[in-house]
């Protein structure tokens, strides 16, 4: 299993897919189980069976270990859910909210979480005093880490760009109010880093490496990439600032 995760193609790579497959086939074979002659499990055990099914084989694929709960419960949560005869419009709708939040994490394995308003005081401190100096947040969320920024640096020009439909909205919304705040809709990975003087990053791991390529391809010199707690897996840090808030988020910056 662990040799076909790593030849799998492209997409079953990915964690998401890699799991909707598993649930298909653990499903797949409760079915062909549930069809036999004498089926051997009262009904309401099934679903435990295909949560089962679907835990070994997404450990034996090796997904990361907080797959393991999710696989054995999903089914079983759902079947669960569904006695509460709750209209299907609202899972529907629960699941769009989902999408529009967290667009970029099932492709880009980065969901949705903001960065403190400790986290924004701390890289006000790092921006060049020239008035004018340009931040690029790279998936900005709503825009509250910009908007922060641009209360104590009212004369930085704070560019976002963010890929979820539902936070771009809200981004927007803000940046009608603060003209010093620009939201774009698209994908950041076809940003031009050449043009700030500080790009920011609260991303995942997965990312890292790659963003560190476009970073040194692209930034000019002199101008600084911070992340907030993910590190480019081997390149040390300039510096790295414990920023002290409840999420004890640490900021690593690489001057370019
Ligand atoms: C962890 S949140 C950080 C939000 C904000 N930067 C902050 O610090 O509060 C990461 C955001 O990046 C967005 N994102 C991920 N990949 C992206 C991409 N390729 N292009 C644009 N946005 C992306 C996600 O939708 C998510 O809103």
């Amino acid at each position: 299993m662990r040799l076909l995760a790593d030849h799998a193609p492209i997409p079953l790579r990915n964690p998401l897919t890699a799991a909707c497959a598993i649930h298909a086939l653990s499903a797949a074979i409760c079915f062909a189980l549930m069809a036999a002659p004498a089926p051997a499990l009262p009904t309401l055990l099934w679903p435990w069976c295909e949560g089962l099914c679907a835990a070994a084989l997404g450990a034996a694929w090796k997904l990361p270990r907080w797959w393991l709960p999710i696989n054995l419960l999903f089914f079983p949560a759902a079947f669960a859910l569904m006695a509460l005869n709750v209209p299907p419009v609202f899972w529907l709708a629960g699941f769009g909210a989902l999408v529009l939040l967290n667009f970029a994490s099932a492709a880009g394995r980065v969901p949705l979480f903001l960065s403190t308003t400790q986290a924004a005081a701390v890289l006000t401190t790092l921006l060049p005093q020239r008035a004018g100096c340009r931040v690029l947040d790279l998936g900005s969320g709503t825009g509250s880490l910009l908007s922060d920024l641009t209360r104590v640096r009212p004369d930085a020009v704070c560019t976002g760009i963010e890929v979820a439909p539902l936070p771009y909205l809200l981004g927007r919304l803000r940046a009608r109010f603060n003209p010093m705040l620009r939201m774009q809709w698209g994908d950041f990975w076809q940003a031009d880093l050449s043009q700030y003087d500080v790009v920011y990053a609260y991303l995942s791991p997965a990312p890292m490496a790659r963003l560190w390529q476009k970073a040194r391809a692209e930034m000019r010199p002199g101008s600084l990439l911070v992340s907030n707690d993910f590190c480019v897996p081997g390149v040390a840090p300039a510096e790295t600032i414990p920023v002290g808030d409840r999420m004890r988020s640490t900021l690593y910056i690489w001057r370019m």
